[in-house]
């Protein structure tokens, strides 16, 4: 069985991930009546979900939702971590209400930074790049400064073991208990937006690479261990009591919602269950969130998730702020990412008169991963390079110089957009306050 790090640095097999995980695949029927699908979601890139159903279902019925996603600061921000801002801008552009949390306690606990050092990254490194790639004013919050997040680590933490937290991430008996408890603080970070405070119970969706699927699980447990109601649809919706106190007042509850909707049902008070007779298991499952947060319940709805691919190193080895020459910085100077292309990895002929005969390996080189992930915008001109490359006819070189040339356009534009973010920087921060 494969055990996924989010701390760890492996290369993922993600046809395995599917089946030893149960995520679902993010298939062209999930993204294709979204507004303008993105190039993350037409190339693959975004490969994966648990739960998108809720968030389209809000999308389309035009009710509230929410992102929630995070940034660990340490080292610089290279293109693989473009990819989160990116699907965070078109979330925003489509409504979505964001929520950025910067994970300093995270760095602090597992990377050794200070939470000074780590401000100065998040700031410098992250939120002005944020802003320079387009994000509009939203809720950017430093985990160590947010107390409501802190405390629903911690009371959330009530339900869990450390059984339970091992047999996830592995720890053992010299792991730091500042790195044990930071997947609480994560699971703090996902579900404080449904506090009122944030906005109230609503569907969350966060978008992380695939490494942060076990805080996704983990935290999906979570909530569902604070709920007091569990919602199983089959040929009729399922709901069942998880909790031995007041049960009679509970189902009551839930018979009021079949009533109200008109729907038929059967209660069975010795199973704890109603059965309703519905297929709308998320309006039924919302409206018992509502009423037990009237019982002074959290009520959370399960977070929902998107996991995209990493983009691979110019060496063809994961991309890292650890392996500076086979990233692209966002704050690399044109002249050392020149250097960098120039030596990266393609798909070419070993000699040109091999390469026209033979034709290149798109799917091998770097220089058309880089297009692949945003570079090149348009479907049909990255179609046109594919060919053209199989064929022999475009070479190594030339793509290279296109590269070059679209690196040097974007991190130009980037670097401006950097410097004149600075003056807004602190609207980022406004909503909701954090602590000094
Ligand atoms: N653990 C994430 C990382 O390593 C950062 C993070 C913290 C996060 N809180 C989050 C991601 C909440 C998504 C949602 O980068």
């Amino acid at each position: 069985m494969i055990k996924v790090d989010p701390w760890g640095a492996q290369k993922y097999d993600y046809e395995k991930l599917f089946e030893n995980f149960g995520i679902e695949r993010f298939d062209e029927h999930v993204w294709k009546d979204l507004p303008s699908p993105p190039f993350f979601f037409r190339r693959g890139i975004v490969f994966g979900h648990r739960g998108f159903d809720v968030i389209k279902k809000s999308i389309k019925e035009k009710k509230p939702w929410v992102i929630l996603t995070g940034l660990m600061p340490s080292g610089k921000m290279h293109l693989g971590h473009k990819i989160v801002m990116d699907q965070v801008i078109y979330y925003q552009s489509i409504g979505a209400d964001i929520h950025i949390a910067v994970a300093d306690i995270e760095a602090y606990a597992t990377r050794g930074y200070s939470l000074k050092e780590a401000e100065k990254i998040a700031i410098n490194e992250y939120i002005l790049n944020y802003i320079a790639l387009g994000l509009k004013p939203c809720n950017i919050y430093f985990q160590s400064k947010n107390e409501d997040v802190k405390d629903l680590g911690y009371i959330l933490a009530k339900k869990s073991n450390l059984s339970q937290v091992n047999a996830i991430y592995g720890f053992n008996g010299s792991t730091n208990m500042a790195h044990v408890f930071s997947p609480f603080i994560q699971a703090g970070d996902i579900l404080h937006v449904q506090l009122d405070k944030y906005g109230g119970i609503r569907p969350t969706l966060v978008p992380v690479g695939f490494d942060q699927d076990p805080h996704i699980r983990f935290c999906r447990d979570i909530a569902s261990a604070h709920r007091l109601y569990s919602v199983i649809k089959k040929d009729r919706i399922g709901v069942f009591i998880k909790v031995d106190k007041n049960v009679d007042k509970l189902l009551d509850i839930a018979e009021g919602i079949a009533k109200k909707y008109g729907y038929g049902y059967e209660r069975n008070d010795a199973y704890k269950a109603i059965y309703i007779d519905s297929d709308n298991a998320q309006q039924i499952d919302f409206e018992l969130a509502m009423e037990e947060r009237k019982l002074g319940g959290y009520g959370f709805l399960l977070p929902s998730s998107t996991y995209h691919r990493f983009i691979t190193g110019l060496d063809g080895n994961k991309m890292s702020s650890s392996r500076p020459n086979y990233a692209i910085f966002l704050s690399d100077d044109i002249k050392t990412a020149k250097k960098k292309i120039w030596n990266a990895k393609t798909g070419g002929g070993v000699t040109i008169e091999e390469h026209r005969k033979q034709g290149g390996k798109p799917e091998k080189c770097m220089i058309y991963e880089l297009f692949t992930y945003g570079l090149i915008k348009d479907d049909k001109e990255l179609g046109e390079i594919y060919k053209k490359c199989r064929a022999g006819e475009q070479t190594c070189g030339q793509c290279k110089k296109l590269a070059l040339d679209l690196m040097e356009e974007f991190l130009d534009n980037l670097k401006e957009k950097r410097e004149e973010a600075r003056d807004v920087v602190k609207e980022y921060y406004h909503g909701y306050k954090n602590k000094d």
